[in-house]
């Protein structure tokens, strides 16, 4: 007669089948599946994201240009997962009318104490917000989509709350880059714990230029690469951001 597997054995008895299936469902309840919002919220609750306009400006010595700061006075500018408001102040201060949105509490609260009054703060999830469609000039992100698993919803909010014409400008991490090699070289199939704040998990998306033009279709996007810090010359080929802009299409022009 064949031999009766332990598995079998254990399931055969009533009590012990409940006893099983109770496993099951306390180990379902203990590790459920975050979404990529919670993680986002978790990671930056636990570890903001703070440096002074000086450090980052120095960290990033081609974002003051790329991100066009000075060239919106007197717009509608909409800054989406602004952080703790540094690009936010500098829309504002080049006399942008300028609205940050953020998921993260600590973020959100560190942004507010840094613009004061001069740009708008609101509590929002990029992937549904509730401003009106065309009320924005200028659609700006540093950073942000590449944390979403849904960035097709981000990039149609994007499109839904521009104007006619307006223009965006958004920027994601490379695959192809200097940052992620590096970072892969040094921590393996692990790497992506170390690309943050802390070890602590969060969602990240690596973008190439035809997947970038792709979440984007059929809008036409222009792409540049950006930060291979200490290798400048390298940044056009292996940048670790790469910069998206496009404008919303005007209805009857068959450009788009
Ligand atoms: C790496 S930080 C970048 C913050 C800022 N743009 C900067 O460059 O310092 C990513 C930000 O995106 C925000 N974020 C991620 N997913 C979001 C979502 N679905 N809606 C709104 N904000 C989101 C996070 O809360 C966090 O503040």
């Amino acid at each position: 007669m064949a031999k009766r597997g332990p598995t079998k054995k254990i399931l055969s008895h009533p009590f012990r089948v409940a006893r099983a299936t109770k496993v099951t469902i306390y180990c379902l309840v203990v590790t459920p599946q975050k979404s990529a919002v919670s993680l986002a919220q978790d990671h930056w609750n636990e570890t903001p994201l703070y440096l002074s306009e000086e450090d980052r400006y120095s960290t990033y010595p081609w974002l003051y240009r790329v991100a066009e700061f000075r060239e919106h006075p007197g717009e509608r500018v909409l800054e989406l997962g602004c952080g703790t408001g540094c690009d936010l102040l500098q829309f504002a201060n080049h006399g942008a009318i300028a609205t940050g949105v953020d998921i993260t509490d600590s973020h959100l609260e560190l942004a507010r104490k840094r613009v004061g009054g001069t740009a708008t703060v609101v509590k929002a999830d990029i992937r549904s917000m509730d401003f009106e469609d065309n009320s924005f000039d200028y659609v700006y992100s540093h950073g942000v989509i590449h944390h979403s698993n849904e960035p097709k919803k981000i990039v149609a909010e994007i499109l839904r709350v521009l104007r006619p014409g307006g223009r965006f400008n958004i920027h994601v991490y490379a695959l192809y880059s200097y940052f992620a090699l590096w970072r892969w070289l040094q921590y393996g199939r692990r790497w992506k714990f170390y690309v943050e704040n802390s070890t602590s998990e969060v969602h990240i998306d690596l973008y190439t230029g035809a997947s970038l033009r792709r979440l984007f279709h059929p809008v036409r996007i222009q792409i540049r690469k950006y930060q291979a810090k200490p290798f400048e010359l390298l940044a056009p080929a292996l940048g670790w951001y790469l910069v998206a802009t496009g404008s919303k299409p005007v209805i009857g022009n068959s450009e788009l």
